[in-house]
């Protein structure tokens, strides 16, 4: 077997009966199928144990005897166990399936719930690829166990428990080879679980791999194209889809050897048993049909012994399974809802002695330190500083993508924290400073935070954004938009982020350098418009431009990770040469706006 890196997202937890334990949940609904499952089972296991009986009888009674009277009965009787079995197994399989996939997709929503509400940092530690692949590739080995191996594993046990006991029953030398038989094949079986297991888990990794690699390939399409990175770009693709063919051609040459012990070991068996059993028939120790009947029982047991291994197997990559699903599950959502709303918003914006570290870095590296600032309702902040001094941090602060480390934010004087979600959400909207836009239509874009906006309010909010380019779309405002926003310029998806924003009609509008994209001259006819909206709102706005500082009633200059001034644009230019230098570029473009004031 080759070994090659595999780069699982974290440690594996340990894996146990207990981690399928706690799905058990998800059965509960469904225990009267099981139920049936179980009986129709059991039902099935005894007929299986009655034919080969009815058969003996056969052989032993009439056909010994010379008598052909009662065949015919007997063997109607036989042909109609073996129809009852095989409607006994129909109706499982239809109960079981449909039990079964009702149980994949019950888990499949609540984990696509919990996803949505795991902190960003859940999010940026795990590749999407790995996320995608753990969410199929586990549930179905999840929904495979519990559907057919658990059932499969007591049926087997019970079958094998009661026909072994029945062939010793019926000559005990026989039995006894019998049970001698199934040693090595549970042995092998044992074997070649572990060795499956290890093959399947590095399988699932390595389809996780090329999962991420397309995905990424797909949508970093454009960068690389434009660094001519195609070849090297497929050519990764390649090793890591070649890495997958021979893992899993490792995985087909381990089944292929196992089942073909498994062929060899019962035939050997039987021409063993059937030497040993002429011996005995020839003695008189047992009777012809019960030799037959012998053989028959023998034989049926050779799924259930061997298949032990497959399910131990299957149960081994479910509990794996579903240790890594509750891990997803176990995962705290870190923004936890509060339980107060405010009545009527005035959106009275304060920043008090915050601190911010991100989850995962260590405790004294604080990317905000004791930020203090305050925006009136109805003001407007812009935030100034260097990039990478924390300006994206505070504006993210505000909807509560992340929580402070130290400090509080209030709206009102109330804590963020103690705000329910939604409540805060209607108070707040945000445009960031790279727009996601979704694969929907423009109007559903728009809409996203307020489903209810009227026709009227979308259009407004379109004129105050500049982005009259949807109406020219195809189908207007019902064009889909590709994905991400991909058939877009990045000066229309800004737009459209900032309309989105607008339509929401927040009471804090967060800002975050959403007309970085856009020519001077549109971005003056936005902020002409963004002007009157703002009026209304609190805003922050975070700045890169003399010109985008115009906006606001009052500047913030962070330095650092903390804000180290805040005072109107013209006194900061007057007296903080950080600043000045900051804004340098653009000097001359806002002395000319500061005397337009
Ligand atoms: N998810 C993250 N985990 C750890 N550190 C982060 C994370 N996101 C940002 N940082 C760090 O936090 C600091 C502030 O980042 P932030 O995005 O707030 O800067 P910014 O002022 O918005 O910069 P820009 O002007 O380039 O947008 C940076 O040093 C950045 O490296
Ligand atoms: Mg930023």
């Amino acid at each position: 077997m080759t070994s090659t890196a595999s780069t699982l997202p974290s440690n594996h937890p340990p894996a146990g009966i207990h981690s399928l334990w706690r799905l058990r949940g998800y059965l509960k609904r469904h225990i009267p199928a099981l139920s049936v499952m179980l009986g129709t089972s059991l039902a099935g296991v005894g007929l299986s144990i009655a034919i080969p009986l009815v058969t003996k009888a056969i052989i032993d009674g009439p056909i010994t005897d010379g008598e052909i009277d009662p065949v015919l009965p007997l063997g109607l009787l036989a042909l109609g166990l073996g129809i009852l079995e095989a409607a006994l197994i129909f109706w499982r399989r239809w109960i079981q399936s449909n039990a079964v996939l009702g149980v994949e997709t019950d888990i499949r929503h609540d984990l696509y719930e919990h996803l949505q509400q795991l902190p960003m940092a859940f999010h940026s530690r795990w590749q999407s690829g790995q996320l995608l692949s753990r969410v199929t590739t586990d549930l179905s080995s999840i929904r495979r166990f519990s559907g057919f191996g658990l059932l499969f594993l007591l049926i087997n046990i019970t079958q094998l428990v009661v026909v072994t006991g029945v062939l010793l029953h019926m000559y005990w030398p026989l039995g006894l080879v019998v049970a001698a038989a199934a040693v090595p094949i549970i042995y092998l079986s044992m074997r070649f679980e572990k060795a499956y297991v290890v093959v399947s888990r590095r399988v699932q990794d390595e389809q996780g791999d090329l999962a991420t690699l397309a995905e990424e390939g797909a949508l970093g399409i454009r960068v690389i194209k434009s660094f001519g990175r195609s070849r090297h770009v497929s050519d990764q693709y390649d090793d890591a889809a070649r890495r997958l063919y021979e893992t899993s051609m490792d995985k087909v040459r381990l089944s292929a050897r196992f089942w073909t012990f498994l062929e060899v070991i019962p035939n050997l068996a039987v021409t063993l048993v059937l030497l040993l059993g002429a011996l005995g028939v020839g003695r008189g120790d047992l009777s012809p049909g019960t030799l037959v009947a012998f053989i028959i029982l023998m034989l049926s047991l050779v799924w259930p012994i061997a298949s032990l291994g497959v399910i131990l197997a299957m149960a081994q990559e479910a509990m794996t399974a579903s240790a890594r699903v509750l891990e997803i599950f176990d995962t705290e959502p870190a923004i936890v809802s509060g339980t107060r709303s405010i009545a009527e918003p005035r959106g009275h914006l304060r920043f008090e002695h915050v601190d911010f570290r991100f989850p995962d870095q260590p405790d004294d590296e604080l990317v905000l330190r004791d930020v203090n600032l305050e925006v009136a309702p109805g003001e407007t902040v812009a935030i100034v500083g260097a990039t990478g001094s924390g300006k994206t941090t505070i504006t993210a602060l505000v909807p509560r993508l992340y929580d402070v480390s130290g400090g509080r934010v209030t709206v009102d004087g109330v804590d963020v924290r103690d705000l329910t979600l939604p409540s805060l959400r209607t108070i707040v909207a945000t445009a960031f400073e790279e727009p996601t836009l979704f694969s929907m239509s423009a109007r559903e874009n728009l809409t996203l935070g307020r489903s209810d906006a009227t026709d009227d309010e979308v259009d407004q909010a379109v004129r105050v954004a500049q982005a009259g380019f949807v109406h020219d779309l195809p189908w207007g405002l019902d064009t889909r938009i590709g994905e991400q926003g991909m058939s877009l310029s990045g000066g229309q998806r800004q737009r459209l982020a900032l309309a989105r924003a607008v339509v929401a009609r927040p009471k804090i509008l967060v800002l975050d350098d959403t007309l970085s994209a856009l020519d001077v001259h549109t971005e003056k006819l936005v902020e002409a418009a963004l002007k009157h909206v703002l009026s209304d709102a609190t805003g922050i706005v975070v700045a890169h431009r003399a010109s985008t500082v115009m906006l606001a009633d009052k500047v913030a200059l962070l330095q650092d990770g903390t804000i180290t001034h805040v005072g109107k644009h013209s006194e900061l230019m007057a007296t903080v040469p950080a600043y000045r230098q900051l804004l340098a570029a653009d000097v001359s473009d806002s002395d000319a706006l500061e005397g337009v004031r």
